[in-house]
């Protein structure tokens, strides 16, 4: 069930806090006014004989609500290890389906996360000149 995951998450949320020199930092404010950010270190790896950037590590913070640490929790795990444009793949319904039955009132707190994760990205990116 939902409720529970989320509960287990916001106990025992994964990778909550800040990376020291973190290659890319994304902020974001959502439709409730809350705020959460993201913390990446960019590592690089061989896929198919092409070297290819990954998301080495990954940290969140927020001053959300439970389930957008449950949210924010889930999508470090779902994006760890993961290339560039794997992690660009990742939807609403990816985080939604990890963290099981999610009221649709409380959808806009993934909309945060996603938000937040698009926004790291974009300045890698931009940093990069990608
Ligand atoms: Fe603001 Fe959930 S109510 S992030």
């Amino acid at each position: 069930m939902g409720i529970e995951k989320i509960i287990e998450y916001y106990k025992n949320p994964k990778n909550r806090g800040k990376i020291e020199n973190p290659d890319a930092i994304g902020e974001e404010i959502g439709s409730c006014g809350d705020t959460m950010a993201f913390f990446v270190k960019i590592g690089k790896k061989k896929v198919d004989g092409k070297e290819v950037d990954y998301i080495k590590d990954i940290k969140f913070d927020t001053l959300g609500c439970a389930v957008a640490v449950a949210s924010a929790s889930a999508t470090t795990e779902l994006v760890k290890g993961k290339t560039i444009p794997e992690a660009k793949k990742i939807s609403e319904q990816d985080i939604a389906k990890k963290l099981g039955d999610i009221p649709e009132a409380k959808f806009h707190c993934i909309d945060l996360t996603l938000g937040t994760l698009r926004n790291t990205i974009n300045n890698w990116e931009k940093k990069n000149k990608k």
